[in-house]
């Protein structure tokens, strides 16, 4: 990755930062969201080739809004001001921000001049996002419109001489029609970029830089079998090979042949120096009789950290742990200002009592889907790349009541007969999280001429872009029935199938 090609996108705290990053990111362009208040020096540490700033919730009018220094103009660094970030520009530069009588508000027509650098290859109008309250009532000296609509006169303005760029409107989202064309055009035709950051180049170099700050050191990883965990440990095992160390707790709580399959693709196809600690029974024991899900999860969290230090001492003193931190984990918290190390709720936070001098987060950089991408570059099979989210607490969660070896395996099994049927049917893309709940009810059956008394499974697939909010899938009657009758003849003491048909909210996706 040539990260000599760097935008800095200053956080002013809009909510489409991430997609500002993204959308530079999808012209092959590294960005970086960096708080509002990031200091002259550090800008110029960082040498980028351009600057964003964001949109946000505040009135450059306001006593403790966000500012900048108005050096940063100075720099001879191109800046493109999104939204409130146009009109702090402004502000700063002299020019005068009013507040319009009413906001305006949804995708409308901009008039634009096509032929300023910013706005190349485009019609005369144009259909953007429009989102705001105060607008620049009079552009900076050295300033020109480029760009009005019916409520907004300068929806658009440009400091060709200083490439200093500035548009009202937000090109980061999807209903802006070729939004992103307006971002590429800032970046190739103003910031001069060449587009060159492209996962395998960022694979190819983070290796070397990794095997550079490890050496010949030890490093140890936990894996979970979820994907940042395993693209981290790929990655680190290329760049020090048996330097590395995983520990891969197996809890017994995993889906069907999941542990198996965890083991096989990184002893054999990574030759990855693994530790698979099979600690079902261990587990089951500390959850035997407990129903309440909170408690659930507290105690494997524990026992997982339990399970893991046990195993790293035997390791002795290593100088880095490895961690999957990805880049939403960075900068979700407001203003870019958070800088958390994961306490990754997968293993219910940090082991103490490792011995570890540093922590390694190769992916600290990726958002998701450019962690799924250099998966499939470092060759990790599809299956695990694209593999949908499972919880920490895995099917201790998905087991309503306590849990009994039993239930585990009752639950496996149908949950397997689920996603199978799913995956047949080509509907794995579409839906994004779905399995199988063993309930705790039984209920009277009949199968052949006898009476049953079993449980009852429900079946839950959810459709969602953030797993936030989600609404249940249409899954065809057909593929249903094909399910349901599957698990009521092929896994014992079951004899009913429901399908959960609740939203979230009201219900959360999982039923603990
Ligand atoms: P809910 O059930 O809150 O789930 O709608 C939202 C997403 O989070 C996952 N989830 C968890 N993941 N540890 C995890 O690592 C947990 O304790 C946990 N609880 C829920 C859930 O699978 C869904 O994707």
């Amino acid at each position: 990755m040539s990260k000599n090609e760097t935008i800095l996108i200053l956080d002013f705290g809009g909510q489409y930062n991430q997609l500002i990053a993204r959308r530079v990111r999808e012209c092959n362009v590294y960005s970086e969201v960096v708080p509002y208040d990031i200091t002259i020096e550090k800008i110029k540490e960082k040498n980028p080739k351009g600057i964003i700033f964001t949109g946000g919730p505040a009135s450059v009018y306001g006593e403790e809004s966000p500012k900048c220094a108005k050096e940063i103009f100075e720099l001879g660094i191109p800046v493109l001001g999104i939204c409130y970030g146009m009109q702090l520009m402004a502000h700063t530069l002299g020019g005068k921000v009013a507040r319009a009588d009413k906001k305006e508000y949804g995708t409308i027509e901009v008039s634009i001049e096509n032929n300023s650098l910013l706005f190349n290859g485009f019609e005369k109008t144009n259909k953007f996002l429009m989102s705001h309250t105060d607008f620049v009532e009079e552009v900076p000296d050295g300033f020109i419109n480029i760009g009005y609509t019916n409520s907004c006169p300068n929806a658009a303005i440009e400091n060709k001489e200083k490439n200093l760029y500035a548009i009202q409107f937000h090109p980061e989202v999807n209903s802006s029609k070729n939004g992103t064309k307006v971002i590429s055009n800032f970046l190739f035709n103003i910031c001069k970029c060449s587009g060159d950051w492209i996962i395998s180049s960022f694979v190819e170099d983070s290796i070397k830089k990794l095997k550079e700050k490890i050496g010949n050191k030890k490093a140890l990883c936990a894996l979970s079998g979820g994907v940042d965990s395993s693209v981290a440990a790929v990655l680190l095992s290329k760049a020090i090979g048996k330097n590395l160390t995983c520990i891969f707790v197996d809890h017994g709580l995993l889906r069907k042949n999941e542990g198996d399959e965890v083991e096989e693709i990184f002893r054999n196809q990574f030759d990855v120096n693994l530790i698979r600690v099979n600690a079902k029974e261990q587990f089951l024991s500390k959850l035997a009789g407990v129903i309440d899900p909170e408690k659930k999860r507290k105690i494997i969290g524990e026992e997982f950290i339990r399970v893991f230090e046990k195993e790293a001492k035997k390791i002795g003193q290593v100088d880095f742990l490895v961690q999957g931190t990805i880049y939403p984990d960075v900068i979700e918290s407001g203003l870019g200002k958070s800088s958390v190390i994961k306490s990754h709720h997968n293993v219910g936070g940090l082991p103490d009592y490792v011995d570890f001098k540093e922590i390694v987060e190769p992916l600290r950089s990726l958002f998701k889907d450019e962690v799924r991408k250099t998966g499939l570059e470092l060759g990790i099979p599809e299956n695990l790349v694209y593999r949908q989210p499972f919880p920490g607490p895995g099917l201790a969660i998905r087991i309503i009541g306590d849990i009994t070896d039993e239930k585990l395996n009752i639950l496996k099994e149908a949950d397997s007969i689920f996603r199978e049927e799913i995956a047949k049917a080509g509907l794995h893309k579409s839906i994004n999280q779905y399995f199988a709940v063993l309930t705790n009810l039984k209920s009277v059956g009949v199968m052949g001429d006898e009476r049953t008394y079993d449980y009852t499974i429900a079946l839950r697939a959810i459709e969602t872009k953030d797993f936030m909010t989600g609404v249940w899938s249409k899954i065809p009657y057909e593929i249903l029935e094909t399910v349901s009758s599957r698990i009521v003849n092929e896994v014992n003491f079951v004899n009913r199938v429901v399908y959960d048909i609740t939203s979230k909210p009201p219900a959360t996706i999982e039923w603990e």
